[in-house]
């Protein structure tokens, strides 16, 4: 396994200042699984101190069939993205901020996580290895996704006495089948995402399969995705099922403060300040289903989606469509800052992107 480390850190080497890429249809990448070459796989006992990491060939793992992650959910996952620049090199986003969300996550669900410079090292070696995966420039990015789970055999519950950190990484163009086109909402009347005190505010794998049913009854009948309402008042904007929501009002961006019942995106935090360093106000607090139905704009973000407008909202039957079929100014705008950052086309002053 040293080997293969050794090689795949080599062959990075002999390849930073080539563009070579595999043979993919580029112009048609969505966001489905392309497997690739290399996963990482790191082990930690009940010590809470992780082995040293290796890089595997990308395929199946052994899990017993009584971990806790198979039995009781426990679990964590990340989402980020390395960008291929023009000149070949390799721009990853804010990785230490995923590093940093696992490790409260990890806190939340009884489990030990990677140090962030672990985690930092293991994403960079990941990407490394599958270097001729990342998508030529202007044509989608490499999803990186980093997993803890409880991979130690429990029979009542309590946290596993093993954890197993993996990374995968899959080729990917736009999330939503719209393409860059605005996506159609409804709001989500029945079910809630989460509830306070819960573990919305994480990101752990069970809040992701229990979004399933609505999402695809919405799906059934003709919407892109599900807006959920938060549990006590079922009043105020919580998130759509993966990404976090913005709604611009009279040049005013607004969108649901962090308090637990929805997840602290990077993105949501990365276009806060992107706002700000454009003169926008922006306010984090609870934002009422009323508002967003009389608001300018509405857009959507996260680590899948980037910035992805939304073109009608629908609510208790009453349908509201955005102006300009759903692209505003001000998604435009903040969208095309965000990804020139990502894509290393404008200087970081951020201080946002790590170059590999
Ligand atoms: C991400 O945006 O990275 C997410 O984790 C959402 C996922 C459902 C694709």
């Amino acid at each position: 396994l040293s080997t293969i480390r050794c090689a795949v850190t080599e062959t990075s080497v002999y390849s930073k200042e080539s563009t070579e890429t595999v043979d993919l249809d580029w112009d048609n990448l969505g966001f489905g699984l392309v497997p690739t070459d290399y996963m990482y796989k790191m082990k930690c006992t009940q010590n809470g101190i992780f082995t040293e990491g290796e890089l595997l060939r990308y395929g199946p793992i052994e899990l017993s069939p009584s971990s806790g992650v198979l039995n009781y959910g426990q679990g964590l996952f990340e989402g980020l993205k390395a960008y291929r620049k023009e000149d070949g090199s390799i721009l990853l986003f804010r990785p230490e901020e995923n590093a940093l969300r696992m490790r409260k996550g990890a806190e939340r669900m009884c489990m030990p996580a990677p140090s962030v410079e672990k985690f930092v090292d293991a994403v960079k070696l990941t990407v490394l290895a599958n270097k001729r995966w990342v998508p030529p420039t202007g044509k989608g990015s490499l999803y990186i996704r980093p997993l803890l789970i409880g991979s130690g055999a429990v029979l009542g519950l309590s946290p596993a006495p093993e954890y197993t950190f993996l990374i995968f990484v899959s080729p990917v163009g736009n999330y939503f089948k719209e393409g860059l086109a605005p996506v159609n909402l409804l709001v989500e009347n029945e079910f809630h995402r989460a509830a306070p005190g819960g573990t919305g505010g994480v990101k752990t794998i069970g809040n992701y399969a229990s979004v399933l049913k609505a999402q695809k009854k919405a799906k059934e009948n003709g919407f892109s995705d599900v807006l959920y309402l938060d549990s006590t008042h079922k009043k105020y904007l919580e998130e759509v099922s993966s990404c976090n929501i913005f709604v611009v009002k009279n040049k005013v961006i607004s969108t649901p403060e962090v308090k637990g019942t929805i997840l602290p995106g990077i993105t949501r935090k990365s276009i806060i300040d992107v706002a700000l360093g454009q003169g926008y106000q922006v306010e984090e607090r609870a934002v009422s289903v009323d508002e967003v139905l009389d608001a300018d704009e509405v857009f959507c973000t996260g680590t899948a989606v980037v910035v992805t407008p939304v073109g009608s909202i629908t609510f208790l039957g009453r349908r509201v469509e955005y102006g300009n079929k759903g692209v505003g100014a001000v998604s435009q705008e903040l969208y095309s800052e965000l990804t020139r950052l990502q894509m290393g086309l404008l200087e970081d002053k951020m201080g946002w992107t790590m170059k590999l």
